[in-house]
């Protein structure tokens, strides 16, 4: 199997491309190929980057190769870490629908080339933002299922981490999913959550516990207020503005502590890269798993009777042909109301660049449903185990 990284050159795209390696998730028979604009800066780091990794890593890497078009890209599997991202230092906010204007034509560019010349089952892994609008540009060109955005994907294993830091637990013993829209607009779905080793009733104790009385009806003006008050503490010490977000409640942190990270000047970009590169694992490995994902809806899955279309992070069933269900069983009444609230907001997103519900019709572009095998739910840190089969419902997946 070959892998494309779309902005290898980037923050971002040179982690994915070092964790594939360095995990030794591709075999040194397949081709990692490195993809950047054909212009200067870009160019030259796309070709040295090369270099490098070729210094480091030549005894077990893939054949590594260099493309500086969209008509170029040839693989099995495309991760798009391509574009503009928001600038990382405080205060400094691109407003959504400035990201989606700027990155369209990114998107367009490579979703027309891989439509043209390429072989009709590519699976796509946007890492871009607006996440949301990658998968839609790109279902719309290559078919819903063979197009993922990692977001969800990123947010669940923040969730499970989070979780497992205030249970004093290792991440691998937590399940659970987060849905909705990447980064702020995320929809912590708490009835999702599965503890390894503690029953129902433990299990309710111990999330009360966690949530204090909170529900996710206040949430987006928790992270307004969140957002308020780290800007203002880390003015004079980051530090102590980290320090601030480990007393929050789990689900704030989600939202709070990348957040923090990524306007420090740090950036995501290793986090981001673990994630991606869990997808790319799944996907080769060849079974079907359970992870979270930001994918293109046609009624498959309804929330309070209503079915749900366009794009939506929710729990799917990931393949080596892409996503073939949605799994989302009955949620809580303020987990549906954010979820809609959240897929309305995406849409107006999206509608600012043509390509809202109204205006872009996702389901046009309907790939063929792969055969779906038995699922199993892949672990927070890594590869899921060696026959780690789920029966019964998925979303109790990940932590057994
Ligand atoms: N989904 C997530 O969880 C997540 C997390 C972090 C970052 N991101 C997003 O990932 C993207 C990359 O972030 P980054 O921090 O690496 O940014 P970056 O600026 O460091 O890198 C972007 C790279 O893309 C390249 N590029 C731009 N247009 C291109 C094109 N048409 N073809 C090929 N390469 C092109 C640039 O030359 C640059 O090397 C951003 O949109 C960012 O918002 C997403």
């Amino acid at each position: 199997m070959d892998v494309a990284v779309l902005g290898a050159a980037g923050d971002v795209g040179r982690q994915v491309c070092t964790q594939l390696i360095e995990r030794r998730v591709l075999p040194t028979s397949s081709r990692l190929q490195l993809v950047g604009r054909a212009d200067g800066e870009s160019a030259r780091a796309t070709h040295g980057l090369r270099a490098d990794l070729i210094d480091a890593y030549d005894e077990h890497a893939p054949l590594l190769d260099v493309a500086l078009s969209p008509d170029d890209v040839v693989a099995d599997v495309i991760v798009v870490a391509a574009g503009r991202t928001t600038p990382a230092r405080p205060g400094a906010a691109t407003p959504r629908t400035q990201l989606a204007a700027d990155n369209l034509p990114v998107f367009e560019s490579y979703a027309r080339a891989i439509a043209e010349r390429g072989s009709g089952h590519e699976v796509v892994i946007v890492v871009s933002n607006p996440v949301e609008l990658g998968v839609a540009v790109m279902a719309r060109a290559l078919g819903r299922h063979r197009v993922i955005g990692m977001g969800a994907w990123l947010d669940t294993l923040r969730f499970r981490r989070e979780l497992a830091v205030s249970l004093g637990l290792r991440r691998h013993r937590i399940g659970g999913f987060v849905a909705g829209q990447h980064g702020e607009d995320l929809v912590p779905l708490w009835s999702t959550v599965r503890i390894s080793g503690l029953d129902a009733d433990e299990r309710r104790n111990a999330l009360a516990g966690l949530r204090r009385g909170r529900t996710l009806d206040t949430f987006s003006d928790e992270i307004v207020r969140a957002q308020e008050l780290l800007t203002q503490v880390a003015a004079d010490d980051t530090g102590a503005a980290f320090d601030l977000i480990g007393s929050w409640p789990p689900d704030l942190r989600v939202v709070a502590r990348p957040w923090m990270t990524h306007t420090s000047g740090a950036k995501t970009a290793n986090g981001t890269a673990n994630a991606t590169v869990s997808l790319v694992d799944t996907l080769l490995d060849g079974r079907d798993t359970v992870v979270a994902a930001q994918v293109a809806l046609d009624g498959e899955v309804t929330v309070t009777g209503a079915p749900l279309d366009g794009v939506l992070g929710v729990p799917v069933v990931l393949g080596p042909e892409g996503w073939t269900r949605v799994l989302l069983d009955e949620l809580a009444p303020d987990e549906e109301r954010r979820l809609l609230a959240c897929r309305d907001r995406i849409d107006t997103t999206l509608a600012h660049v043509g390509f809202g519900r109204a205006g872009g019709d996702m389901a046009s572009a309907d790939g063929p449903t792969p055969d779906v095998a038995p699922t199993r739910s892949v672990a927070a840190d890594g590869p899921p185990p060696e026959g780690a089969a789920v029966t019964g419902s998925a979303l109790a997946g990940g932590a057994a």
